[in-house]
């Protein structure tokens, strides 16, 4: 079968009928006004300091993915528009945290929150949005909250992992994968996971959503680690060469590493740890612009992606199925 050719396009999110379109943007407002109201503190500061990256945009990806597959449900079950609150809120608390690791400055285009604050102040907004998550998680019952629970202790593991780095004798691409999966493959699959069981969807559906979550979750990452070479703050709205400054290893560097050719010896050595000065950080970035790596690490965020699509054809047919087609060609090229 042919996609059929996408009539517009919302969030990111390519959509081939009206009344899908029409379902995920109605559900998408409800859970921005919901996730407004849970994140609302009656301490004004609270409240600022928790809203502030809420409004400073994002793509809001994660609820995107619940409401798309919800669709191989009951769609409008009452349940579904707080899980996708749940996976955003739990998400923002992951970047208030990420920020601080990264030394980030920048985040949604605005001062990350350990820029506008501190440290401190950074570390507990995010407690205080993931206890908020945990609250509405709560509603949801018990298997809700086992979930959460599980996806939030996968990504904080991922995230020490990345910050311990490989073991001894451990391949550094492996432990890479293994990072990648744990601190983003994990809350991805559990949006999918989420919208098939709060609209009820069988069994069978529920975890072949969650398989295609842990895809196309990977291939998010991967693609959003090319981003840090590749693209310029005002795309991302985030400072390009983080990683590179903080010496996080990512697709591009380590195949790039990789290389055994006389003229990387100075890139492989540079790619070993941090790199503090702006300059070389600005020299570093465009010597991978138009280093093979670059091409090669495109190829595998394009392989990681078609494994998602294929999963796609165990699933009913019809507009979710089309939609979450063009969205795996979305997050490889992440054109929306
Ligand atoms: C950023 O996630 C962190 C990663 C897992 C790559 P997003 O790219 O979804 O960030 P927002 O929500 O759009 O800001
Ligand atoms: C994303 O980490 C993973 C989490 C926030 C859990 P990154 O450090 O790769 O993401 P960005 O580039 O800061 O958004
Ligand atoms: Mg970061
Ligand atoms: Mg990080």
């Amino acid at each position: 079968m042919t996609t059929p050719r996408p009539r517009s396009s919302v969030f990111g999110a390519s959509f081939t009928d009206d009344a899908l379109e029409a379902r995920v943007q109605a559900g998408s407002e409800k859970a921005e006004t919901l996730l407004h109201e849970t994140v609302h503190s009656t301490d004004p500061f609270v409240a600022e300091a928790a809203a502030h990256l809420l409004d400073a945009g994002g793509k809001r990806f994660r609820p995107l993915l619940v409401l798309l597959a919800a669709e191989f449900g009951d769609p409008l079950h009452p349940d579904v528009v707080p899980s996708a609150v749940v996976v955003e809120l739990t998400h923002l608390a992951s970047l208030y945290h990420d920020d601080v690791m990264d030394e980030a400055d920048v985040r949604r285009g605005a001062p990350s929150a350990n820029a506008r604050w501190d440290n401190t102040l950074a570390i507990l907004v995010g407690d205080y949005l993931f206890a908020e998550a945990s609250r509405l998680t709560a509603s949801l019952g018990p298997e809700a909250v086992r979930l959460q629970a599980e996806t939030f202790s996968r990504l904080v593991n991922g995230q020490i992992r990345e910050t311990i780095g490989p073991r001894d004798g451990q391949d550094a691409l492996e432990h890479y994968l293994g990072v990648v999966a744990d601190k983003t493959g994990s809350l991805i699959a559990t949006s999918a996971r989420f919208g098939a069981l709060t609209s009820r969807a069988t069994p069978e559906v529920i975890d072949l959503l969650t398989e295609f979550g842990e895809r196309i979750g990977a291939a998010f990452q991967l693609a959003d680690d090319i981003l840090d070479i590749a693209s310029d703050s005002e795309d991302s709205g985030k400072t390009p060469g983080t990683d590179l400054r903080e010496g996080v290893p990512t697709l591009p560097t380590l195949l790039a590493r990789r290389s055994t050719d006389p003229a990387d010896a100075e890139l492989v050595r540079l790619l070993s740890g941090p790199i503090h000065d702006d300059d070389t950080v600005a020299s570093v970035i465009a010597t991978l612009r138009t280093h093979p790596a670059l091409e090669e690490a495109r190829g595998l965020v394009q392989a990681e992606a078609d494994r998602a699509r294929e999963l796609l054809h165990q699933l009913p047919e019809g507009p979710a199925r089309a939609t979450l087609d063009l969205l795996c060609d979305t997050v490889a090229s992440r054109l929306g």
